[in-house]
């Protein structure tokens, strides 16, 4: 997205579960771990792998033998090609595009759910350098037919990760890139070791992207730092319904696009996509706290909104306990998607997250279910409307998050806040990756989850309560709609402490081995 110069320059999920399960297994003393519930009631073997654990140690988990994964038939390159444009992203450098800034995704698909297919055809609007003489565009798994440039055929090539569109000397600093291919895309894993990509069901599709998966199904600038907007129109007969991002603007059917349009900037692994047997249900609207009403629309397996019910009306309570201490809700709407899928998954696509089905059945409303509700909610401030500016900047997603499920989990009584923060700083002991410096392989691993949230706690005790929550909202308001880094964070909690705080990020965020106490 672009943003004008004067700007200064957020499994069970799987990874989210692992981290909560890796804390429970690990070496934690029995008198500490008792003073919190067994945090798993669903059985081990219903959760897929974790992702696969950094090299000299494996993370303890309870997941470990489990394999319920959805199908692999593409993993992505571990390694990036050599030739590959990209950002120089630490941990992807082959990701995104210099000089690139796409401000919007006009994103056209038919698909034959049957046939697993579809025919897409892409308008793409970015602003680009005045000396790019190439258009670089994450793309990898389907070969594309015809491009053009603002409606003129253009001269493209598919090379390794990247499809590469000559831009014709005489343009404005604005494009239009207009891609049309076909594509029969079957998901696959990416190097973090989650499935990403476009994955086919009974009688439908869903798509999850985060990190680098959005690039698998769609040719786009893959990377959190540019947000642009979203306009989707889809078309398939053969399903009830096509939900993705942002405000319903025309109900699908036999012959008729289902079409929706976001007007919050979103990057491209936020992207929510899902066709099939559902039912949307628009739930009454929330009065948030600053008086407007925000629309709710969730998404279930049709007939099945009744046992749903109970998870629907958590929606409310947490948005005022969130709106309470992190500020205004960010976005235009809010909603959960209950889809099809293996169990273990959670992912908080911007303005409906995403669960499995099968982790809420009979309506239970467990430790579990509180857990991943919070965790994708909270995800709409933490991530969504301030994204990460790199991959490595992660924490500041999932360890915001993570502490935002423990207050949650504390005012439903389902665990106390400070047991929690006491077992992950004990779990936090165990000298493998800093949470500030994540490798690929253990990106969303239990240092940038649950570890990660012991360094929120620590900040909290270390800023009190009036600064931390300051900061929190500040962050959040100031920033809205962009992506930032973490060096940006530890400024602004400068700012908000009057003081430097080197020390205090060196030894929680940067050191592989975090202080055995938190600051009193
Ligand atoms: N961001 C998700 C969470 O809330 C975790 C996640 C990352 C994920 N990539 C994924 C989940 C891919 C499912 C599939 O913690
Ligand atoms: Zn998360």
């Amino acid at each position: 997205m672009y943003q004008p110069a004067r700007r200064a320059a957020p499994l069970l999920s799987f990874a989210l579960l692992m981290a909560a399960c890796a804390a429970d297994s690990g070496d934690v003393s029995s008198e500490r771990a008792d003073t919190i519930p067994a945090p798993a009631p669903t059985p081990a073997s219903t959760l897929p792998a974790e992702p696969e654990a950094s090299v000299d140690e494996p993370v303890p988990s309870a997941t470990e033998t489990a394999t319920t994964v959805p199908a692999t038939t593409t993993d992505l390159p571990a390694e990036p090609v050599e030739f590959s444009q990209g950002l120089d992203d630490r941990l992807f450098p082959e990701l995104g595009a210099p000089g690139v800034d796409v401000l919007s995704y006009d994103v056209v698909l038919d698909v034959d759910v049957a046939a697993e297919t579809f025919d897409a055809m892409i308008d793409i609007t970015t602003a680009v350098a005045p000396n790019l003489s190439q258009l670089s565009l994450d793309a990898i798994g389907f070969d594309v037919d015809t491009v053009l440039v603002d409606g003129a055929a253009a001269v493209f090539e598919q090379s390794f990760e990247e499809l590469l569109i000559d831009l014709p000397a005489n343009r404005d600093d604005v494009v239009v890139a207009t891609v049309n291919y076909s594509a029969s895309p079957d998901g696959g894993t990416s190097a973090v070791g989650l499935p990403v990509g476009w994955f086919p069901t009974e009688g439908g599709a869903y798509v999850l992207n985060e990190p680098d998966g959005a690039r698998t199904w769609l040719p786009s600038n893959d990377h959190p730092s540019d947000k642009a907007l979203w306009r989707f129109e889809v078309t398939a007969p053969e399903a009830d319904v096509v939900s993705a991002n942002g405000t319903l603007i025309q109900r699908g059917g036999a012959t008729e696009a289902w079409i929706w349009e976001s007007e919050d900037p979103m990057s491209t692994y936020l992207v929510h996509l899902v066709i099939g047997d559902y039912e949307l249900i628009e739930d009454a609207s929330i009065a948030l706290e600053s008086g407007t009403d925000l629309p709710i629309t969730h998404l279930v397996p049709s007939g099945t909104a009744d046992v749903h019910r109970v998870f629907f009306e958590q929606t409310a309570p947490q948005m005022a306990f969130f709106e309470e201490r992190f500020g205004p809700y960010p976005l235009s709407e809010y909603g959960l998607a209950f889809i099809d899928s293996p169990p273990g998954l959670a992912m908080e696509t911007q303005g409906r997250s995403l669960f499995a089905a099968a982790d809420f059945r009979r309506g239970e409303l467990g430790f579990i279910q509180h857990l991943l509700l919070a965790h994708e909610l909270a995800h709409q401030w933490f991530g969504n409307t301030v994204s990460p500016a790199t991959w490595s900047d992660l924490w500041l997603n999932e360890s915001f998050a993570t502490y935002a499920q423990w207050l949650w989990l504390d005012e439903v009584d389902q665990a106390v806040l400070e047991s929690q923060a006491e077992v992950a700083l004990q779990a936090r002991q165990n000298g493998r990756q800093s949470t500030g410096e994540p490798s690929v392989s253990n990106l969303f691993g239990f240092e940038t989850y649950d570890g990660g949230a012991v360094i929120v706690h620590a900040l909290r005790l270390e800023l009190g309560d009036e600064a931390f929550f300051a900061l929190l909202q500040g962050w959040l308001t100031e920033n809205a709609g962009s992506s930032q880094t973490t060096a940006a964070f530890i400024e602004r909690a400068e700012q908000e402490a009057g003081r430097d705080l080197t020390g205090f990020f060196d030894a929680w965020l940067y050191a592989v081995d975090p202080p055995d106490e938190f600051p009193s």
